[in-house]
């Protein structure tokens, strides 16, 4: 299985922690930000990962987290000049995809919940994309996804003002070989970016595209703002001082994947 992160962007929310250092390299209470979306990777049973990195970050990264065989998998390293959006990493990545499906998850996303790890593995059989959904108070910031009775999706919009479900969509999916193709003939948004959403709304048009909702004891937080990153740090403290374990920890996480087969 094949994973790519993307820890790109200009993370100008976080100015000015974010001035001289990326954003995914921030703590997140004991463990960089990176940490989290690799542990979520490790535990979906991916072998190996693409990091996608602004140019001028690429060497702290790769100080950090080295060729990956500290944490039993494989990570190699790409650039993205510009933060010109979240499909431009399939692009990017297409020669390390080599035709295969994979999964991309975003540098801010913070996903903990029992049996995640067993829910995002075997998704290499998925024909077209499958994306998860998550219920939230305010989804104006995301991407939301509308569902039929059925469960089937209707709907698909980014940072819709008025939305039409309360499910946003996580920065966590995974896609077959066709996404390289679509995000291809992507246009850019009226932000001026390739939005991710447009390619999931494609794969929807072509009856290709399975959405899931995120059990309600699920923890999905985008670290991307202060108060998402405090809440993360506190989350992680929390459970690990009462349970006496850690998260978001990509070797113990490889330790329990092992130990799990
Ligand atoms: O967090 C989930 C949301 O992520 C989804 O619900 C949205 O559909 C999706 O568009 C995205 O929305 P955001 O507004 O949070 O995206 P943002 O621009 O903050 O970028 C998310 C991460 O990707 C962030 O860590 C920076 C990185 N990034 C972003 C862009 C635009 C890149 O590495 N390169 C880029 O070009």
């Amino acid at each position: 299985m094949k994973g790519v992160i993307l820890a790109g962007g200009s993370g100008t929310r976080l100015h000015p922690l974010t001035k001289v250092i990326s954003k995914q390299l921030l703590p997140v209470y004991d463990k960089p930000m990176i940490y989290y979306p690799l542990t979520t990777l490790i535990l979906a049973g991916v072998k190996e990962v693409l990091v996608i990195t602004r140019p001028e970050d690429a060497p702290s990264f790769q100080a950090l987290l080295g060729d990956g065989s500290e944490f039993g998998v494989s990570i190699s390293y790409a650039h993205q000049a510009k933060p010109a959006g979240l499909a431009q990493a399939p692009l990017i990545a297409e020669e390390f995809l080599n035709g295969d499906g994979f999964y991309l998850i975003l540098g801010d996303n913070f996903l903990y919940g029992s049996g995640l790890g067993r829910k995002l593995q075997n998704l290499s059989s998925v024909d077209g994309a499958k994306v998860f959904a998550y219920k939230v108070s305010d989804p104006t910031a995301y991407g939301v996804v509308e569902l039929d009775p059925t469960g089937r999706p209707i709907s698909i919009e980014e940072k819709p003002k008025t939305p039409k479900s309360d499910l946003a969509i996580p920065g966590l999916y995974y896609f077959d070989k066709d996404i390289v193709e679509i995000c291809r003939k992507l246009k850019p948004s009226s932000r001026g970016e390739l939005e991710i959403t447009d390619a999931i709304k494609e794969y929807m048009s072509r009856g290709k595209l399975a959405v899931e909702v995120l059990p309600m004891g699920t923890a999905w937080l985008d670290m991307g703002s202060f108060e998402s990153l405090l809440e993360a740090g506190e989350f992680v403290h929390i459970v690990q001082s009462r349970q006496g374990i850690l998260i978001g920890d990509p070797a113990t996480a490889m330790h329990v994947r092992n130990n799990s087969k």
